[in-house]
């Protein structure tokens, strides 16, 4: 990475690409990849909705805050962040604390296209449709270009052209 102080926290409503973005940008800096969600998952050793389903979203809130604080003790990280993880402010602080925050974007209709046949994610599996995830995002809006440091939209590009985009503005941040 070019400052290796720095970790890199991707954020973003759901189906923005923010693993895929993650993926790639670890490859071009040569960093370490964190999925949350999936370090989650095999630390409880259960799958996303049922931590939702037996434990309650709060549980799951509380995990992804101590795995921030876990990852604040390194650096050298690409870290997808769950979709909801703006919603802790805590958890805004933590990544400010480590790292530069990076929004992905995407509209409702792209997001809803990419996720509709996924059963991964608890919050859209009552209500998959476009309605809902307008709603959902309308809510989450002011959070997300709140904690970013740059915000890059996913919409009609190569994840070249996103990788690229980040570091430019990165670098001019
Ligand atoms: C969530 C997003 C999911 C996952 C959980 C809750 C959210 O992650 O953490 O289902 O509240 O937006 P992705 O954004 O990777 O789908």
């Amino acid at each position: 990475m070019d400052d290796q102080s720095d970790n890199l926290f991707l954020i973003g409503f759901m189906g923005v690409g923010k693993s895929t973005v993650a993926q790639a940008l670890c490859r071009d800096r040569g960093a370490v990849l964190v999925e949350m969600d999936q370090v989650i998952a095999d630390q409880q050793d259960m799958e996303i909705p049922d931590i939702f389903g037996e434990y309650g979203e709060n549980y799951f809130r509380k995990l992804e805050t101590d795995l921030l604080l876990e990852l604040k003790k390194k650096t050298g990280q690409v870290v997808s962040c769950g979709g909801g993880v703006v919603l802790r402010e805590k958890n805004i602080e933590i990544m400010k604390s480590c790292g530069q925050v990076v929004l992905l974007t995407a509209g409702a209709r792209t997001v809803y296209d990419r996720v509709k046949s996924n059963k991964n994610r608890p919050l859209l599996n009552n209500e998959m449709s476009v309605d809902h995830i307008k709603d959902l995002m309308r809510e989450r809006r002011d959070l997300y270009w709140d904690a970013a440091d740059i915000a890059v939209s996913t919409e009609g590009k190569s994840v070249h052209e996103i990788v690229s985009e980040i570091s430019r503005k990165l670098e001019n941040h």
